[in-house]
């Protein structure tokens, strides 16, 4: 039936399943199909171009696979490659995980506004563009903070090791008197109870993975596309490349324990 077809997910490569878990939270009765492109991973050091030819390459084999939805499950690939989703896929809802933040961050009441991604988002000026779009009295900043991706990936959330990298990143001067801070990267949601302890209560921590989720959500019901399901939905879980390495770090991604199989696109 068309509703329950899967919605597909996809990202650089494990970060993304921190949006797949929030997803999988709110819409239990989904099936979907994630895709993490770990074989070219890390994306947040690459060109746009590049992003935006992994993107494609990925987004085709999900529309293969007959996907009712696409959700850009990575910072840098939404900063780089939703407008040419959308355009090569007029006919499918694409959600990206910049936008949802940035809606809520124009109807909040929010005043100087923080924004920490990869270099790649960075550079973008994504998130500070549509935010001054939608709200021109607001403040924005941004800093990359290339340190943390990888830091989580080995495990150093919640040791020394992380408290160390994000008092260096946070105690950075342009981010003083912050009202809001998004978390501009799939990873940093593993990180989200530390900074929130760091900044204090007076600074309210965004986290996009959960927004994009609310806004998969609201699209779904909108193009009546929810799932009528009503059965847990089914998963499946590919990688460009896989290691053992990867499979470690999906379930810490994740927060249960999941099959990656590999699956090699071709260009
Ligand atoms: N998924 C990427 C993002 O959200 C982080 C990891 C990477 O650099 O590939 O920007």
């Amino acid at each position: 039936m068309e509703k329950n077809r899967p919605i597909g997910i996809f990202d650089s490569g494990v970060g993304g399943l921190t949006v797949a878990k929030a997803i999988a939270e709110l819409l239990p009765a989904e099936s979907f199909i994630y895709f993490g492109d770990t074989r070219h991973a890390p994306y947040g050091d690459k060109a746009s171009h590049t992003i935006r030819e992994y993107s494609q390459r990925i987004s085709r084999f999900l529309v293969a696979q007959n996907c009712k939805a696409i959700v850009i499950a990575c910072n840098s690939a939404s900063a780089a490659a939703y407008e040419q989703l959308c355009a090569d896929f007029p006919n499918i809802p694409i959600i990206n995980v910049i936008d949802p933040a940035v809606k809520y961050i124009a109807q909040s009441e929010a005043s100087k506004v923080g924004i920490i991604a990869t270099r790649a988002t960075v550079r973008s000026k994504v998130y500070a563009q549509r935010i001054s779009a939608a709200n021109q009295n607001l403040t924005v900043v941004q800093k990359a903070t290339p340190l943390l991706a990888p830091l989580i990936e080995e495990g150093f959330a919640g040791t020394d090791v992380s408290k160390g990298a994000l008092a260096h990143y946070l105690n950075h001067s342009s981010l003083k008197k912050l009202s809001d801070l998004i978390l501009g990267c799939t990873h940093y949601p593993l990180l989200e109870e530390e900074i929130a302890a760091y900044l204090g209560p007076k600074v309210r921590v965004l986290n996009s993975a959960k927004l994009a989720a609310q806004a998969l959500q609201g699209v779904l019901a909108s193009q009546d596309l929810l799932s009528t399901s009503v059965d847990a939905g089914k998963r499946r879980f590919y990688v460009s490349e896989k290691t053992p390495a990867f499979t470690k770090i999906a379930k810490m991604f994740f927060g249960q324990e999941i099959r990656l199989e590999e699956k090699f696109l071709k260009s």
